[in-house]
């Protein structure tokens, strides 16, 4: 798996799983299972979470899903690099190390190795970072980041103590969706923060573009995947799909191996053409 560089010197792979709407569903709790472990079989070893997800669900999951597999695959936690994110309002000094524990216990597991405040919210910035420098030093959490940060929050950020701590922004991104590129992802570039791209597919919307077809008919591939490698071709940049069927994870974990065209690319840019002035960052 290929691996970006975060600033705090960890490595992060750059495709992974996402978990929204997970645990939602004791109904489809195996496939979600399943398809995680499967995920980890072929090295998909980065899991996106959120204290959110199915309100604590989805983290009970992915527990389940790394450390209780049977035989070889027991506790897998040591290959795992997992992602989960505190609510804006538990986000105080002694909110976020309160919901940080709550999460470890669900997710079974004694760190996080990356966690983000989930999206800017009323406690002061200061004190959010703050609880993530405990958290830090405590050993609960390896690093931490933010989501949906746009430039102007980003700036700010950077400003305060435990600013320059920050190592990744999790934001909206995929061909529907290009307004970082204004700058908010020269931004991050310049400073080497990686940008974890969620929902890249657009919850399954882009699939009926198309120009996405046409690319995907002639390499035979499928729709997805080429939403999903047209991601993995922009630079410093993190993709998280989310899937909970077998077939899905092995398209999107292929999607790695697939190199677009600069004539692809191009009938992209064509379909999905980059900003052209600022836009402000969109969230789902
Ligand atoms: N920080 C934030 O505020 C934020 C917001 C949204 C999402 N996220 C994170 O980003 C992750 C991904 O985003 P997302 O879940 O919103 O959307 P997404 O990954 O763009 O799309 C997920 C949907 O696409 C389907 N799908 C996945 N792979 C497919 C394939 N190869 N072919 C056809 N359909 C496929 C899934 O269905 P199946 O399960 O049936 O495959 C699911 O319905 C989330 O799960 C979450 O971890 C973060």
């Amino acid at each position: 798996m290929q691996t970006l560089n975060l600033p705090s010197g960890q490595t992060i792979p750059v495709l992974g799983m996402g978990t929204w709407q997970m645990g939602e569903d004791a109904r489809n709790r195996q496939s979600e299972i399943d398809a995680l472990r499967h995920g980890l079989d072929l090295g998909l070893s980065l899991i996106d979470t959120a204290e959110m997800y199915g309100e604590g669900g989805a983290e009970e999951v992915i527990a389940e899903a790394v450390t209780s597999g049977s035989g070889a695959s027991g506790n897998r936690r040591s290959e795992v690099f997992l992602v989960s994110k505190v609510y804006p309002h538990n986000a105080s000094k002694r909110g976020a190390i309160a919901a940080c524990e709550r999460s470890l216990k669900r997710l079974k597991t004694d760190y996080i190795d990356l966690y983000l405040l989930h999206w800017r919210g009323s406690v002061p910035l200061a004190e959010t970072l703050d609880a993530f420098g405990t958290l830090q030093q405590s050993g609960k959490i390896r690093s931490y980041g933010v989501s949906n940060f746009d430039l102007e929050d980003m700036e700010s950020a950077s400003q305060l103590k435990g600013g320059p701590g920050i190592v990744t922004n999790q934001v909206l991104y995929n061909l529907m969706r290009r307004g970082i590129e204004w700058n908010l992802l020269p931004w991050c570039r310049q400073r080497s923060i990686p940008i974890m791209a969620y929902s890249p597919i657009e919850q399954g919307r882009l699939l009926n573009n198309q120009t996405l077809k046409t690319i995907a008919q002639k390499r035979e591939v499928t729709t997805a995947q080429v939403a999903i490698a047209w991601l993995l071709h922009q630079e410093n940049v993190i993709v998280i799909p989310k899937s909970s069927r077998i077939e899905h994870i092995e398209q999107n974990r292929a999607a790695l191996e697939l190199k677009l065209t600069a004539e692809e690319l191009a009938a992209l840019d064509g379909d999905f053409p980059p900003p052209t002035k600022p836009i402000l960052l969109e969230m789902l």
